[in-house]
């Protein structure tokens, strides 16, 4: 039946077979091991030429082919996908404490009192998603079905083979029949891309990952789920069977079947570790813990598994979950609570900012009484009004945030939130920019809201570093002492100081003191304290390294000012209105004349590193940094950080157990550094002076 050559004598089964082995192990390399070894014009140009062949040979069509990623059309409902081995639940651990993991500990203890020694475990993460369950026959993705009640689930196979990191087949040596568990989850940076593009087409924005993820795996039509970035993790094997049915384990541990996994190609999190006893347990919390926010995606907490699956089989189950498994939950990142009231704040630019106040919640490890909405039409896209429940986020050292109200429980008479006309502070007109979100006051500096926080940067630790000098003094020196500009702070003395509240001569001393060294200090800090709007550390940075004099700074035309590191025109622009006021020339005019002064320093044009413009790949794992923190730091240092080792690779960044890259590079005499050599390489930078 396929006998019949192709144009080129080829014969198109054998073709066929060889681009989807092809395509099926640059997937691998690229989905899961995260190590392209093929441009994707070389992927693409197979993947087409497959997509041709099997058009014009239908007979060749196989649903695992990896041109059968999006099946055609939607369905009306889905399958009922039962499920042979039950999909259980693990027992929560509510003590969020790392003593919570010796409670775990103490119980197998207890149960396995037979056994010397620590027990052993596999430490994992608890990824934030939704349970899946993968059914291969003969190597093959035949099914893939959504927990539903444990025993019965939804047949979601259409939407899951849209997910790239999902293997379509797998490799090596697999036995007939397989059932693996997973989670299919999304990643931070594709759902903040995600709910950008949502946003851009002014469609409803997704609350967290989790639901983004869901609700892409639960779509009827699996063309709307392909556009959705979803990942996977495989994290255990339910059941695998021989030809003839029998049941098949040759191996002993939880941690084999991980690498057994991993091996037949499924993506494997390798941030899982074998640990000993209660110490192990809670070692491994603390470790992730603190890196919980530096993660590429969201985690709820850790599992412990015991790794013997003999001890697993002799401890068994109880009320359908394993009494071998624990889950050890981190302090919750959103909480539901109440909106007492919607304030509006003044900042240092006159922005007016609507804030959330708040039924006091303990989220993210702190009690959250205010969080920011960002701006008016931030308000109006959550929907958020006064009285209504609302999910409150905190995330790391990110401001709390509001990321929905729950409108179910919204009171009748609610009203809508309406942005002020006028500054709540000056009463002066408050206006919105021609295509920007936010509402500013156009009171300037005679705005007391606006005096106080433009002092209050001005003073503040990265800036002029005026110890002591807080927004309650600040409030009091703007009411009451007349303090209007930046310049007035440099004409107070310690008899004014000493008249204010709580405010002894020793302290009054002391801020006269600190307010007198302030004015030794440097052109960065300098440039970062006048406050000037979109110029934050790093851009004061670069501007006083490129221009080395305020001067130069200060005439700057705005093509001079694009010329600087990641300066473009919206900042070019604030920059050169801020030096055309004359109340802001006469300010540094009046602070360089009480006696702020800072070195000069050489005009660089652009901070070199000796990574400036080059290309680095990054490898293995390294001694203290993470793979993202080193990517952050080179990109800092004005590096690109790519993918793959190719010609046009300057360095490979090599830690440990590096594999192919390594040896690609020395292939390619491509030079090799390692962590140390970064580090130095980076103190060569100009040395900040900030
Ligand atoms: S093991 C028999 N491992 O947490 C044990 N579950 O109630 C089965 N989860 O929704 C689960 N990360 O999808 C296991 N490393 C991990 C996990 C994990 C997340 C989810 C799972 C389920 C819930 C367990």
């Amino acid at each position: 039946m396929s006998q019949s050559l192709d144009l080129f004598g080829e014969d198109p089964t054998v073709r066929v077979q060889q681009l989807r082995e092809l395509l099926h192990e640059h997937a691998h390399r690229y989905y899961v091991l995260d190590d392209p070894q093929v441009t994707d014009a070389q992927y693409d140009a197979w993947f087409q030429e497959l997509e041709a062949l099997e058009k014009a040979h239908p007979e060749l069509r196989s649903s695992a082919s990896p041109t059968q990623r999006v099946g055609g059309h939607a369905l009306d409902v889905f399958a009922a996908a039962s499920h042979e081995v039950p999909m259980l639940s693990i027992r929560t651990e509510t003590d969020s404490r790392p003593e919570g993991a010796s409670a775990f500990n103490d119980r197998i203890c207890r149960e396995l009192s037979d056994v010397t020694g620590p027990i052993e475990y596999v430490a994992e993460l608890k990824f934030d998603g939704l349970a899946i369950s993968l059914i291969y026959e003969n190597g093959v993705l035949v099914r893939a079905a959504t927990r539903g009640d444990g025993m019965v689930g939804e047949d979601v196979t259409h939407n899951i083979r849209t997910i790239g990191q999902v293997p379509l087949k797998l490799r090596g040596d697999v036995p007939a029949w397989l059932d693996v568990r997973g989670e299919i989850y999304m990643r931070r940076d594709d759902f903040a891309a995600l709910n950008q593009r949502q946003r851009e087409l002014a469609q409803k924005t997704f609350v967290n990952p989790r639901n983004a993820a869901a609700g892409a795996v639960r779509q009827l039509d699996p063309r709307i789920a392909a556009q959705r970035p979803l990942s996977f993790f495989a994290y255990s094997l339910a059941l695998a069977r021989d030809h003839k049915g029998q049941t098949q384990q040759p191996w002993t541990t939880h941690a084999q079947t991980l690498q057994q996994l991993a091996d037949w190609g499924f993506p494997v999190c390798d941030r899982y570790r074998v640990v000993k006893g209660s110490e192990g347990l809670m070692g491994f919390y603390q470790l992730v813990s603190s890196e919980r926010d530096t993660l590429p995606f969201d985690i709820d907490g850790v599992v412990y598994k015991v790794n013997s699956l003999d001890l697993q089989r002799r401890m068994g189950f109880v009320s359908r979950e394993p009494r071998w498994a624990v889950a050890h939950k981190f302090p919750a990142q959103e909480m539901v609570t109440r909106v007492l009231a919607i304030d509006v704040q003044v900042g240092r630019t006159g922005k007016l900012t609507p804030v959330a106040r708040l039924q006091p919640v303990f989220v993210g490890g702190v009690t959250v009484t205010y969080a920011t909405l960002h701006n008016e039409d931030e308000v109006r896209r959550k929907d958020v009004r006064v009285g209504d429940s609302v999910i409150v986020r905190r995330a790391g050292d990110v401001i709390p945030e509001v990321v929905a109200s729950i409108p179910e429980n919204r009171l009748e008479n609610s009203v809508e939130f309406v942005m002020p006309h006028h500054c709540p502070v000056c009463g002066s007109e408050a206006f919105r920019e021609p295509g920007m979100a936010d509402v500013r006051c156009s009171g300037g500096l005679a705005c007391k809201a606006q005096r106080q926080e433009a002092l209050l940067h001005f003073a503040s630790r990265k800036a002029m570093n005026i110890e002591g000098l807080g927004e309650r003094l600040i409030e009091q020196l703007v009411e009451l002492h007349g303090v209007e500009s930046l310049p007035d702070l440099y004409q107070l003395n310690s008899d004014t100081l000493a008249s204010m509240e709580r405010m002894g001569d020793k302290s009054a001393q002391n801020l006269v003191t600190a307010i007198h060294q302030s004015k030794n200090t440097t052109l960065p800090r300098f440039i970062y304290a006048l406050g000037i709007r979109h110029v934050g550390e790093t851009t004061a940075k670069d501007l006083a390294h490129h221009f080395g004099d305020l001067s130069g700074l200060m005439q700057a035309t705005q093509e001079q000012l694009l010329q600087v590191r990641d300066v473009g025109p919206v900042v070019a622009q604030s920059i050169r209105h801020f030096f055309d006021q004359e109340v802001n020339q006469q300010a540094i005019q009046r602070l360089v004349d009480s006696g702020v002064h800072w070195p000069v320093l050489e005009a660089t044009a652009l901070p070199q590193t000796p990574f400036t413009g080059k290309t680095v790949v990054i490898t293995g794992t390294l001694p203290t940094w993470s793979r993202e923190e080193a990517k952050a730091m080179l990109e800092a240092a004005g590096a690109k950080v790519a993918g793959s080792v190719s010609k046009k690779t300057d360095f490979l960044l090599a830690g440990a157990d590096a594999g192919s890259k390594l040896e690609k590079a020395l292939e390619l005499a491509v030079p090799v550094i390692d962590e140390g050599q970064m580090r130095q390489w980076l103190q060569s930078d100009v040395p900040d002076q900030g």
